[in-house]
């Protein structure tokens, strides 16, 4: 059972079923920073691609929450997460994406450490006699990879890795996904809240009415759902129309040729595995009514690449719509902060999921 579970006058217990959380608790920045500290410095998060760690000395600087981290690939081949933090005062040793070289220097005094974590380099090094400076190396976190993605985790008592990504792990290996490269990205600062972009990415209802690609694209009658304790997927047909444009991938059934999947890791990750192509969303949380959005689409490359322009084109039509949309639900929001918004059966369903995920990790 849930309990009642009330932060900043609202009142948080998972809804009962057909019903939404509050208004208030996507406009409340004291639910925002609840759910930093209990939901995302708790959870498995995306982090980082693949792709842009293929070399020795690639690092790619990432937020879990509030937290700065770092991904490296070491001299020895082996990806390492850290905390982005020096252990001398706490500046961050790298920003953005690129490559350290060797070292990862730390730009206020010059601590330096080896792509593997380990403290080589201290200037004026007799001056910390009173440290034990073997021991202070850059402080690791938990790292998984997942076809082309990395993911991070700030939690010793979060599940491994595997049991979190339930489905993704498995459809992401037969799509190839760890071969796949990075074909475009977007990136879009967007004034909601992180759950009103997710909860959109969650329901096919609004599709007829918003978008005129994706509708295209997608069939939304007969498709099915499905569940996890991290996550929920909808599994859609491809209108035949569409499918004759791809050319038949040997490595498929024609049921998975004719199949996407609209998927949610819990609790900030859009991914859509198409038969030829795997993309994601991945929603950053900055405030209680902002998020940068990132989107990223990936393929196997050869002759794949030639859709990969139409690929872009939709993708970007598609979020502008979506943004369009999400961006008048957050106005509304604040029509009235304790007013519970209602959710279709089916077609919503995996809302109710969502937010019961949310309540019960705001709970613990
Ligand atoms: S804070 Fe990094 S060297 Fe001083
Ligand atoms: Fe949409």
């Amino acid at each position: 059972m849930d309990g009642t579970l009330t932060i900043d006058g609202l009142d948080l217990s998972a809804p009962p079923p057909g019903r939404c959380l509050p208004a208030g608790a996507f406009t409340s920045a004291a639910v925002f920073e609840a759910e930093l500290g209990r939901i995302f410095a708790r959870s498995w998060m995306h982090v980082a691609d693949l792709p842009e760690l293929c070399a020795a000395g690639d690092f790619v600087a990432a937020t879990i929450g509030t937290t700065p981290v770092v991904v490296v690939r070491g001299h020895d081949g082996e990806l390492r997460g850290f905390l982005n933090a020096c252990r001398h005062r706490g500046t961050t040793l790298a920003e953005g994406r690129g490559n350290c070289g060797r070292q990862l220097r730390c730009p206020y005094h010059a601590w330096s450490y080896a792509t593997d974590g380990r403290l080589v380099g201290v200037p004026e090094r007799q001056e910390f006699a009173h440290c034990d400076l073997g021991a202070m190396g850059l402080v690791p976190i938990r790292l998984a990879t997942l076809g082309p993605m990395v993911f991070g985790c700030l939690d010793a008592a979060a599940p491994a890795f595997k049991e979190w990504a339930g489905e993704l792990a498995e459809a992401l290996g037969r799509a190839r996904g760890a071969e796949m490269e990075l074909a475009f990205d977007y990136v879009y600062d967007v004034p909601v809240n992180w759950k009103v972009y997710v909860e959109n990415g969650l329901e096919g209802y609004h599709v007829p009415i918003v978008h005129d690609f994706l509708n295209d694209f997608v069939a939304t009658d007969g498709a099915r759902h499905f569940f996890e304790p991290h996550g929920s997927y909808t599994h859609a047909r491809i209108r035949p129309e569409f499918l004759a444009t791809v050319p038949p991938l040997a490595h498929l059934s024609a049921e998975e040729q004719g199949t996407v999947r609209f998927g949610h890791l819990f609790p900030n990750l859009i991914p859509v595995i198409a038969p030829a192509d795997f993309s994601y969303l991945r929603i950053d949380p900055l405030g209680p009514e902002r998020i940068r959005l990132v989107a990223r689409s990936f393929d196997l490359g050869g002759e794949l690449a030639a859709l990969r322009e139409l690929r872009r084109e939709a993708l970007d039509r598609t979020n502008q719509q979506d943004i369009g949309a999400v961006t008048r639900v957050q106005r509304g929001l604040h029509a009235s902060r304790h007013a519970t918004g209602v959710h279709s059966s089916f077609l919503e369903e995996r809302i109710g999921h969502f937010e019961r995920m949310v309540s019960r990790a705001l709970a613990a």
